[in-house]
């Protein structure tokens, strides 16, 4: 709950800070002369390793075409930096920018794109994680999307918990490849919690896999569509071999069924032992289109 009081202050402050960014100098939306430009055949003289090594292979060699600026679409204008023989002062060197100067470079042709444009927004850049955490232009490690590093290795680099969790007995297979976290996360941000994806209809990610659950059924489970798979399921990993929130299926159902507020009041059979295992009747748990108690 208190993280939701938090994205409306992460967008203000980002809103905020738009008017500085502006007055930055080399931004390369800013209008420049076309003679402070080299041209990347230029650059490619004293620089052919970077040039022929780590760009023209690359995707970023668009940009040579786009808008023709290549090297200097993110180095900036380097007419200077060249008639000074290199000097390094004369040109944007990313190892010199903050973290979010050099991903306001980045987003200056991917911000608007569909899967990064609520970067800004997100709990990564809120946090002062920045493009070049994930990914390198020139020294990427793993080629597809440019990154330092493939998953999951690269987010557990950081999110140590997050290993954990897929070192459980029962968890989706993100270890051995079957299941990426970027499957459930759009790690640019989202506008749901966790930066968790949403399918393009708007409802829970887990659909996009697990289609046979979203019905609709004549007789709906109703925590199954108003409070999410997540109040029954760990996303990541459990100790229950159905990925539930506790080790047995009984103790998740009475979370609910012996509070009368919550839900209908706890049956009486639930005393004896011969009903602790409540799916073995109630098989239908997500939905029934036969049986109001998903008989099945
Ligand atoms: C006349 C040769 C020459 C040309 C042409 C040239 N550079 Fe350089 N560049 C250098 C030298 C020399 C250095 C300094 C290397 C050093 O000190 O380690 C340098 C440094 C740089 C750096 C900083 C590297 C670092 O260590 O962070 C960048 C970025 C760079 N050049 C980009 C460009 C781009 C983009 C172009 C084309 C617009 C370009 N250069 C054209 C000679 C050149
Ligand atoms: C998409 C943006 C982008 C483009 C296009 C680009 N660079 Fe870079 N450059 C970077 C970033 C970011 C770094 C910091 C290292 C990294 O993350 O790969 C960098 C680092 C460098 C360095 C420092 C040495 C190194 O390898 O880290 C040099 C020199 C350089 N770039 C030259 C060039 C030249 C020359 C071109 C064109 C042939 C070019 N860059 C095109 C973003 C770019
Ligand atoms: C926390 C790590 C992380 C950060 C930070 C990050 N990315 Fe990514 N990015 C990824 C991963 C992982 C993928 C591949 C999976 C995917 O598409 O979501 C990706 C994919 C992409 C893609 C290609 C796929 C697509 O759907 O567009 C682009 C372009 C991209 N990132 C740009 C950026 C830019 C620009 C920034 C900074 C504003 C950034 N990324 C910040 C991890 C990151
Ligand atoms: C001048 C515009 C421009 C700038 C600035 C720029 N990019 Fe790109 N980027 C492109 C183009 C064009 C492509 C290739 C087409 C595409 O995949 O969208 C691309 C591709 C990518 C991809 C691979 C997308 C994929 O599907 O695999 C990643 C990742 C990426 N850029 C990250 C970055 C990062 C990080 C920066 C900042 C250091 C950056 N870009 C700066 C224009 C730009
Ligand atoms: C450079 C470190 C770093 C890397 C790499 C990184 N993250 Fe993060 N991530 C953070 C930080 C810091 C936060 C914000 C604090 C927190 O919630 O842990 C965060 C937040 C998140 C959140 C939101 C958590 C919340 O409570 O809202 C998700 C989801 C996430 N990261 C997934 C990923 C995934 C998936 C990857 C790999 C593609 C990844 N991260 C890579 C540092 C990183
Ligand atoms: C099957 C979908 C799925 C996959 C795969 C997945 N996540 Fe998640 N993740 C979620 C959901 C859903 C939540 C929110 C859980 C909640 O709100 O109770 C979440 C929450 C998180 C959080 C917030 C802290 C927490 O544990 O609740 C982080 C960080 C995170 N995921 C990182 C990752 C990383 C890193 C990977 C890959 C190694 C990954 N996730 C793979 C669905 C997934
Ligand atoms: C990218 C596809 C994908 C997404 C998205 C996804 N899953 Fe899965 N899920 C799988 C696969 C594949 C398996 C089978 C695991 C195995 O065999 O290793 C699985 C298994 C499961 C299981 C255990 C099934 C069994 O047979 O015991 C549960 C429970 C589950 N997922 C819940 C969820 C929830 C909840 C979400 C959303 C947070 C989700 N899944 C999102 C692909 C996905
Ligand atoms: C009210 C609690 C509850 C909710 C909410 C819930 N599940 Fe389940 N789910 C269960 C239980 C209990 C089982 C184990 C059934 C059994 O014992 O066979 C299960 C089993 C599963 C399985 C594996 C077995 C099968 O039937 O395929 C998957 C996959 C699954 N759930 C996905 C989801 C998805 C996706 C959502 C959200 C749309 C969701 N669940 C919401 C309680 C729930
Ligand atoms: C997150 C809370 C929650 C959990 C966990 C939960 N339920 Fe429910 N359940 C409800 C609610 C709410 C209803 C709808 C009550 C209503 O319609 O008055 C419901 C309805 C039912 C019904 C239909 C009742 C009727 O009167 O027709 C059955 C049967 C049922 N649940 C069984 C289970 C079983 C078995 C489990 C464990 C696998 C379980 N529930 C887990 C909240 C929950
Ligand atoms: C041996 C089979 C069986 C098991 C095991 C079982 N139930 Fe039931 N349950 C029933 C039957 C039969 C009904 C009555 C169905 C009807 O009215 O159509 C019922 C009804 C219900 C209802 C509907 C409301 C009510 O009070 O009558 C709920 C809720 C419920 N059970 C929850 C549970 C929970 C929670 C568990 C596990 C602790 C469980 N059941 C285990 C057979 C079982």
């Amino acid at each position: 709950m208190k993280r939701l009081f938090w994205i409306p202050l992460v967008l203000v402050l980002s809103l905020l800070s738009l008017p500085a960014l502006a007055a930055e100098e080399h931004q390369p939306g800013k209008a420049a002369d076309a003679a402070q430009y080299a041209g990347s055949d230029v650059c490619l003289t004293c620089h052919e390793d970077v040039y022929k090594k780590q760009f023209e292979g690359t995707p970023h060699f668009q940009t040579t075409k786009k808008n023709g600026h290549g090297c200097e679409s993110c180095h900036g204008p380097g007419a200077e930096h060249v008639a000074g023989g290199g000097d390094k002062t004369k040109i944007v060197r990313f190892a010199d920018l903050s973290r979010s100067e050099a991903s306001q470079r980045c987003l200056q042709c991917h911000g608007e794109s569909h899967a990064q444009r609520r970067f800004g927004a997100s709990a990564h850049s809120g946090n002062d994680v920045g493009c070049l955490d994930c990914h390198s232009p020139h020294h990427a490690k793993e080629p597809q999307h440019l990154l330092v590093q493939a998953q999951p290795d690269l987010c557990y680099g950081c999110h140590a918990s997050t290993r954990a969790d897929f070192a459980r007995p029962y968890r989706h297979r993100v270890n051995e490849g079957l299941v990426q976290c970027s499957d459930c996360h759009n790690v640019h941000g989202t506008a749901q919690l966790r930066q968790v994806r949403a399918t393009p209809g708007g409802d829970a990610v887990c659909y996009k896999c697990h289609a046979d659950k979203q019905g609709p059924f004549l007789y709906e489970h109703m925590p199954v569509k108003t409070e999410g798979c997540s109040s029954c399921h760990t996303a990541h990993g459990s100790t229950n071999p159905r990925f539930l929130r506790v080790s047995q299926v009984n103790l998740l159902c009475l979370q609910c069924h012996s509070a009368p507020a919550l839900g209908p009041s706890g049956p009486a059979h639930n005393q004896s032992q011969k009903y602790q295992a409540c799916t073995m009747c109630h098989q239908a748990i997500h939905g029934s289109n036969l049986n109001a108690a998903f008989m099945k």
